[in-house]
């Protein structure tokens, strides 16, 4: 299985992304943005402006993971700077009236969409979407703040995706674990059927990011299927 490593930026130093970035450039694969409204979630980070000019210039391709409220305006939105750099963008499940549609919006403007779901929202809710969704996010921590605890007890939604995922040879759909993804925690997703993780302060609270990006690859290609 190809596994991607998506550093999140959220606890790097907010004042120079573009170079918090670069440190990564050439060993992750993408830079996973947290767009945080304050309503989803109790926490703010980047207004719609501001997201423009963080992927403008970043380096590396942009995956998009938006904990904002109605994800059916602000998803196709924001897949609108794909030309900037935005290569997915993933809404949260919770967030939506009409996934089918917003799916199908982001699509349309060539770039990926993906699907999250909190702790606590069942894995049957993504079931009859799966064969739209170019990836699944199942969240291991409580959306909205980065560095805690990596919940163990959502590998068995893991587990259920990649077996859905396999029994309908869906192979262009990637699944995404995002919080607490760190090298004491990314064996167990990655057995458990995870391709793309998601890992701030396990990347920027290192002193070399770019070699703990190498070793967190190492580590998942050595427990992943
Ligand atoms: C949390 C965000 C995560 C966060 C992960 O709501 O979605 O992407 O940055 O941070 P860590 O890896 O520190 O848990
Ligand atoms: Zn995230």
């Amino acid at each position: 299985m190809t596994i991607r490593i998506c550093p999140s930026v959220l606890n790097a130093d907010q004042s120079d992304l573009a170079r918090e970035i670069k440190r990564v450039e050439g060993v992750a694969d993408f830079i996973h943005l947290d767009i945080m409204d304050d309503k989803f979630v109790p926490n703010f980070t980047y207004s719609f402006e501001r997201t423009r000019e963080i992927v403008h210039d970043s380096v590396l391709p942009i995956d998009l993971h938006l904990m904002v409220e109605d994800a059916d305006h602000w998803g196709p939105t924001y897949a609108s700077l794909k030309s900037e750099g935005v290569f997915s963008v993933t809404v949260h499940y919770e967030a939506t009236k009409n996934l089918s549609a917003t799916i199908g919006l982001i699509k349309g403007q060539g770039v990926r969409a993906g699907v999250a779901i909190k702790p606590a929202t069942p894995v049957e809710v993504v079931k009859d979407f799966i064969d739209d969704l170019d990836m699944v996010l199942v969240m291991t921590v409580e959306p909205g703040f980065g560095g805690q605890s990596f919940m163990a007890e959502m590998m068995a939604k893991v587990s259920t995706l990649r077996k859905w995922i396999e029994a309908k040879g869906l192979s262009h759909t990637w699944l995404q674990v995002d919080g607490g993804i760190a090298l004491s925690t990314i064996d167990q997703a990655s057995a458990s059927g995870a391709d793309t993780f998601v890992a701030g302060s396990a990347v920027y609270k290192s002193e070399n990011p770019a070699e703990m990006v190498a070793d967190l690859r190492k580590r998942a290609n050595a427990s992943g299927r």
